[in-house]
């Protein structure tokens, strides 16, 4: 008994302490590297969009539409057919977006789930996420980590009534609406689809990164299907492993904190939230958000 308490103590402060131990640093040059190896990222000629009105961040609950035009104006269907977009894009269909709504999760939509993370660890991009997690003893095979990033993304969790209504995966890739107002919504993919169908009215930005190539960052104002979301910050043309893997190391080396990542030598900012009213294994706590924020 008191071998066990010994055993699991160690084993606990030997967890925090491998996180602990990922420094500031580390974090700025993984990231770097991250953005360098997201060769699936949209080119200038892939990815052509319209911010037209910049409006202060004093002015973002005025709720005026002061762009008449999508911000997406044009997307490259060679982009759109790429591994790891294919597999997001099956994701965002899977998803009831009023809270209080029980989520089913037939297992097609598992399987999406489960092709979603085996595409991004195909890439660059995702093995070098896993390698510098291992390295630092975080974890110690790649199917541990895509089954860790399952439970954290795609884990149900209640945000009303009790009901298995959300997941990160929603919440951040998807949206939600929530007390009459759009809740999470920081992707770009689903941004642009939405807006496609002409379900998503593009008002305004309140902020837009240094970058001048792609992924940029942008805060946007915009309605979708009448609710109103006041500043929805994203990355705009990175790849979904990119998102993912940017998200996921904030998450996991900095949870329920602020995070500064390095990308093509601008520091962003990243916020995440944990979960925190249930859990998955050993007290492990699902993603409530994560999005870009000011540094
Ligand atoms: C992030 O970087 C900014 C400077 O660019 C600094 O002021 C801030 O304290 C840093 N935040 C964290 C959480 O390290």
């Amino acid at each position: 008994m008191k071998f066990i308490l010994f055993l699991t103590i160690t084993l606990i402060s030997q967890g925090f302490s491998a996180l602990a131990s990922i420094t500031d640093a580390e974090i700025k040059s993984l990231s770097e590297k991250l953005y360098n190896l997201d060769s699936n990222r949209a080119t200038a000629s892939e990815l052509v969009i319209e911010p037209q009105t910049l409006i202060t961040s004093s002015e973002t609950g005025s709720r005026s539409d002061l762009s008449s035009r999508p911000l997406f104006k044009q997307v490259s269907s060679t982009l759109l057919s790429k591994p790891t977009y294919k597999a997001l894009l099956n994701l965002l269909d899977n998803y009831k977006r009023v809270t209080g709504e029980v989520e089913d999760v037939p297992s097609q939509e598992v399987q999406e789930q489960d092709a979603f993370l085996q595409q991004t660890m195909n890439t660059d991009l995702g093995k070098e996420l896993y390698n510098f997690l291992h390295s630092k003893g975080v974890y110690s095979s790649q199917s541990e980590f895509i089954q860790d990033l399952k439970m954290m993304w795609f884990g149900l969790y209640s945000r009303s009534d009790g009901k298995l209504d959300s997941s990160g995966f929603e919440h951040i890739f998807v949206g939600e609406i929530k007390g009459g107002k759009v809740s999470g919504f920081h992707n770009w993919l689903q941004f642009y689809l939405t807006e496609k169908q002409g379900l998503l009215n593009y008002y305004s930005h309140s902020f837009d990164g240094p970058w001048t190539t792609y992924p940029d960052v942008l805060a946007m104002q915009f309605s979708w299907d009448g609710y109103y979301k006041e500043v929805g910050s994203a990355f705009i043309g990175c790849s979904p492993e990119f998102d993912l893997a940017i998200y996921s190391l904030c998450y996991i080396t900095r949870p329920g904190k602020k995070c500064n990542v390095s990308l093509g030598g601008q520091t962003q900012g990243i916020q995440t939230y944990t979960w925190d009213k249930s859990s998955y294994g050993d007290g492990k706590k699902y993603i409530a958000s994560a999005y870009p924020a000011s540094p």
